[in-house]
């Protein structure tokens, strides 16, 4: 069995942050969401994985490298546009040959791993196994309707009027009758071959697809609350350790990971926080479910609930939650006269002002 990761994309819902990043390298508990998806694909067994890639394809490469690091062997096929999951079936054909595969949307965040579903799969083997999950809104994604006993009947792309909340994961397991179905389908409204549209094909024709509904699901849907929320989840089961410099002015709580190169100076960390390598934590508070990635200052501040991307300083500003602070940037206090915000914010950034 191989995998087939997407890891193309815009990142369209993740702007500012993806503006300057690859949407599955975003990280979540200092860790991009497409390591968690590759750690799970070795779990489960799998070693072959062809990873789609776009734009954002020098990025990807650099961070996964050739896989071994993962345990797994990578390669890389480059797809143009941005055309649509099915898309990238057909231009993996070749790669995947007459293996069953695991398609894998490396934007997609599952708690818990794939490894039981995979089993499953190769027991009973159906034609093709999907995984949904409820959501609150299930317009941002492909949704199944099911009949009594739990058969999927239909599935529609984005609907505006969802027939169910049951959404579609970004995982799917394929045997290699998918490859007739995603040559069958014409595109759609959005100019793109829908992996959607290639499976309803396959139930139209009534092969045996079928489904099982999870817990535990993240995706990107724009919304930084989600990830933050996300972030809390994975941290919740990080435990303790500290490998970095605490002085003895300082105090650490409960699960708190201090990377090895990271220094915590007269603060107070209050779990579950991850702090990365080469970060400097002085004389501020870190309070529970933030991450604070590599290489960055917080100095005379407090920080909870909120996740820092890589070099960035955090100096004198008082309390910060909820919030989501990208790569590279200095939040400092503005000088006392005049009384007013200063700001040099990209593209799509939001602020909200404490007055
Ligand atoms: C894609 C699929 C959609 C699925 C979603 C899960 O959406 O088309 O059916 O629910 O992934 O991540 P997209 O990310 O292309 O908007």
């Amino acid at each position: 069995m191989k995998a087939l990761v997407l890891a193309g994309g815009a990142g369209t819902r993740l702007r500012p942050i993806t503006h300057t990043s690859a949407k599955q390298l975003v990280p979540v508990a200092n860790k991009a969401v497409l390591f968690y998806g590759l750690e799970s694909l070795a779990e489960a067994g799998i070693t072959d994985v062809g990873m789609i890639v776009g734009d954002t394809a020098a990025e990807i490469e650099e961070a996964v490298g050739d896989g071994s690091e993962f345990g797994l062997k990578v390669t890389y096929i480059p797809q143009d546009k941005p055309l649509g999951l099915a898309h990238a079936v057909l231009i993996a054909r070749d790669y995947l040959g007459d293996d069953d595969f695991v398609m894998y949307l490396g934007d997609n965040f599952i708690v818990g791993g794939i490894t039981g579903l995979v089993e499953e799969f190769r027991r009973n083997r159906p034609d093709a196994q999907i995984l949904l999950t409820r959501v609150a809104d299930p317009r941002a994604f492909g949704v199944a309707e099911l009949d009594a006993s739990g058969q999927v009947i239909g599935l529609e792309e984005k609907p505006d009027r969802p027939k169910s909340d049951l959404a579609l994961v970004g995982v799917y397991l394929f045997t290699p009758v998918i490859h007739e179905a995603v040559r069958a389908i014409e595109p759609s409204w959005r100019g793109e071959l829908e992996i959607t549209h290639a499976i309803q094909h396959l139930i139209d024709t009534r092969a045996d697809v079928r489904s099982t509904v999870i817990q535990g699901y993240w995706k990107d849907t724009g919304n930084v609350g989600d990830m933050l929320e996300v972030n809390r989840t994975v941290l919740e089961g990080l435990p303790r350790r500290i490998d970095g410099d605490v002085d003895d002015a300082s105090e650490t709580i409960g699960r708190v990971v201090v990377e090895a190169g990271a220094r915590v100076v007269n603060s107070r960390i209050v779990g579950p926080v991850v702090i990365g390598s080469g970060t400097v934590v002085d004389n501020s508070y870190v309070g529970p479910f933030t991450s604070i990635a590599e290489n960055c200052r917080i100095t005379d501040s407090e920080l909870e609930f909120s996740i820092v991307l890589r070099d960035s300083s955090i100096l004198g500003v008082g309390r910060i939650e909820a919030s989501l602070i990208g790569r590279h940037v200095e939040v400092t206090p503005a000088p006392s006269v005049p009384s007013a915000h200063r700001f040099v914010l990209g593209d799509h950034s939001k602020v909200q002002i404490h007055s």
